[in-house]
């Protein structure tokens, strides 16, 4: 049965979503390497030594940026054949064994920086550089201890590289991320030019805080951003860099979405519309300011803000015309006079002018005024007056 679907106010933050035991599960697949069953390359249908190699070849260096990395085995592999002579080379510098330390660190903490060919094993190769980003310290214990890699223990969701990248790859990882666009959206801006961007997503499990699926919509946002889609293997790839300009603000993320197509229970990911591509409404008048008269006091509505007067703080109420024949000005006005000297009019066309003017006669025992008759040498006519103290 469907998880049932959270209400806006129920989704979880980041730094919630980064703690739930969906994203911080020890059972993920976090093995893959660069070719093979579990690998990258049948994964992500590309093989990233190819595509490494082809850069080296054109411009003497190349640089992969691997988000959600998990162990590191692709990364550690690649820095292994690179750095070989050529590719009989063992590939055998990385364990099937896990290191698990556990820790899900506030920060990005960053182990390793060294580009291949630079102070790494191959002093005299091509300059490489392999970064990889994971929420959790589980990589392989030879990667971990590489010299040859960059890798940061940080939540995708903040970290940012310093450079840009010819390959940047996600795979499975945006599935337990919140905010998947923002991640893709940045991520493409870190392309170098003609470098290339493969990462996981999957659409069904984005969606807005109504519930509306956004799949076929954010395919078509992609196509005519030049973005591809590959909605059988749930791939997104751009050569680029690219600027991905959605119209969709991040609210929050469901852990408690279930199994996605990988059989894994992921993470659905909700937004709200930032516009909607109609011509927008006209814009709502403004509130009509206000006054009412009730047990607490005198209460004024003014640019849609209350402003509340006890009886206790008010001074006095009156009524009074106020005419400025150069100005074009006549008016009758209500003052609302407080006890530490400020004071508020109140203007005749204001929502409740008549009633409060009634309300405030009886109160203060005083009789109507005959607004129609009310003259400016008249002055402020006394609706209510404080009692006095003594
Ligand atoms: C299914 S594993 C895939 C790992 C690796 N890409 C692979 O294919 O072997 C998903 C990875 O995403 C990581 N992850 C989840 N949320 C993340 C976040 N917000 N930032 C960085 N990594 C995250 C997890 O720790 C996990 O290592």
């Amino acid at each position: 049965m469907p998880a049932a679907r959270p209400s806006a106010d129920h989704l979880l933050d980041d730094d919630a979503l980064e703690r739930s035991d969906v994203v911080a599960n020890c059972a993920m697949n976090r093995e893959r390497g660069l070719d093979g069953v579990n690998s990258y390359a049948k994964d992500l249908g590309l093989q990233p030594l190819d595509l490494l190699r082809s850069r080296i070849a054109d411009q003497g260096h190349a640089a992969w940026l691997d988000l959600c990395c998990g162990a590191g085995r692709a990364l550690a592999q690649a820095a292994t054949l690179l750095r070989a002579p050529d590719d009989s080379a063992p590939n055998g510098s990385v364990s099937n064994g896990s290191a698990p330390n556990g820790s899900v660190p506030n920060g990005s903490v960053s182990i390793g920086s060294a580009p291949i060919g630079a102070n790494g094993g191959g002093a005299a190769g091509p300059q490489v550089t392999l970064t990889g980003v994971d929420l959790v310290d589980w990589f392989d214990p030879a990667v971990r201890t590489s010299s040859d890699l960059d890798l940061h223990v940080a939540s995708v969701a903040t970290w940012q590289p310093n450079h840009a990248y010819d390959l940047i790859t996600c795979a499975h990882g945006l599935h337990y991320v919140g905010d998947k666009l923002g991640v893709l959206a940045r991520a493409l801006t870190w392309l170098s030019p003609g470098g290339t961007l493969a990462v996981h997503l999957d659409l069904a499990s984005i969606r807005l805080t109504d519930g509306t699926d956004l799949g076929r919509t954010l395919r078509r946002l992609l196509r005519e951003s030049h973005v591809d889609y590959d909605a059988r293997r749930r791939i997104v790839t751009c050569v680029g860099p690219r600027e991905l300009d959605l119209p969709f603000a991040y609210a929050g993320a469901d852990d408690r979405a279930g199994p996605n197509y990988t059989g894994q229970p992921a993470v659905d990911s909700y937004y709200r519309p930032l516009r909607t591509g109609r011509p927008s409404p006209p814009p709502p008048p403004p509130p009509r300011d206000a006054i009412t008269v009730d047990d607490g006091g005198v209460s004024v509505w003014r640019g849609g803000q209350l402003f509340p007067v006890p009886w206790d703080e008010l001074m006095s109420v009156t009524v009074s015309r106020f005419a400025h024949a150069e100005a074009d000005i006549d008016e009758v006005e209500l003052t609302v006079d407080l006890t530490w000297g400020e004071f508020a009019t109140v203007s005749a066309d204001t929502h409740g002018f008549t009633e409060a003017i009634e309300a405030l006669s009886v109160l203060g025992g005083r009789p109507l005024p005959d607004l129609a008759a009310l003259r400016p040498e008249d002055g402020h006519v006394v609706l209510w007056q404080r009692p006095s103290d003594t």
